[in-house]
């Protein structure tokens, strides 16, 4: 079932890209024409677009879900990965009144992971820690040294999660946001396993929610 899932979500893709573009064009087309009838057009284009790019976002997201055999782990610091992270979303952090806190242990010893990969776990969490705090509020990122290696604790003064939120989070496909596709939180986690690692929450509705994510250092020989 998983393959050919994989397979149908890699044809889709082809045929949606080439309704995008023609879509565009057709946007293009019709926004040369200033009259009511055109006008409407170009409304029901608008969101045949948005829903197309739903789609493409949806896939994406499922085939990144699927590829998560073979990584090809380097040593790397995770304190770099995280910064990467919350540096591309500092200006959306700025926009929401999201105050960012980094306490990186300068001394976190390196671990084995592959960057990219490991880039869309924390991207996952960031992003969902935001989408917590439309109104504002503090998120602080620490690194740590612990008994088996090395953890980060990303904390958020967001809206928490109610215990069914709490119980599963970690399923596919589970949300309570609109437009939310339920992957991101399962992707994380195959992510993390992949890297050896573990994915702990606390949460609290309305304090807010700590992930710790948790891998070990690799022993020296
Ligand atoms: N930091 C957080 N604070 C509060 N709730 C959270 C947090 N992180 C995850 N959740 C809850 O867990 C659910 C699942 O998260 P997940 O990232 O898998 O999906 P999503 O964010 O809803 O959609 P997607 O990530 O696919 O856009 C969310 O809908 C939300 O209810
Ligand atoms: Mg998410």
């Amino acid at each position: 079932m998983a393959t050919l899932a994989k397979s149908l979500a890699h044809e889709i893709k082809n045929p949606l890209s080439v309704i995008r573009m023609n879509m565009e064009l057709l946007h293009e087309d019709f926004e040369a024409i200033a009259t009511p009838e055109a006008r409407q057009a170009l409304a029901k284009i608008e969101t045949v677009n948005r829903q197309c790019e739903r789609l493409q976002t949806m896939l994406n997201d499922f085939l990144n879900f699927t590829r998560l055999t073979n990584l090809e782990l380097v040593p790397g610091s995770l304190n770099d990965q995280m910064q990467q992270v919350l540096t591309f979303f500092e200006p959306l952090a700025n926009q929401q009144n999201v105050t960012i806190r980094t306490y990186f242990d300068p001394d976190l010893p390196s671990i084995n992971l592959e960057p990219q990969t490991l880039h869309a776990a924390l991207l996952n969490l960031v992003k969902n820690a935001l989408e917590a705090m439309p109104d504002g509020g503090e998120l602080v990122a620490r690194t740590r040294i612990t008994r088996v290696g090395v953890a980060l604790d990303l904390i958020d003064t967001g809206c928490g999660m109610s215990s069914n939120a709490l119980l599963r989070m970690f399923e596919e496909f589970y949300t309570n946001k609109d437009g939310g596709t339920g992957l991101g939180l399962p992707t994380a986690k195959k992510i993390i396993e992949a890297h050896s690692g573990v994915i702990n929450v606390q949460s609290e509705v309305n304090r807010g929610t700590q992930f710790t994510i948790e891998f070990p250092t690799p022993k020296r020989i």
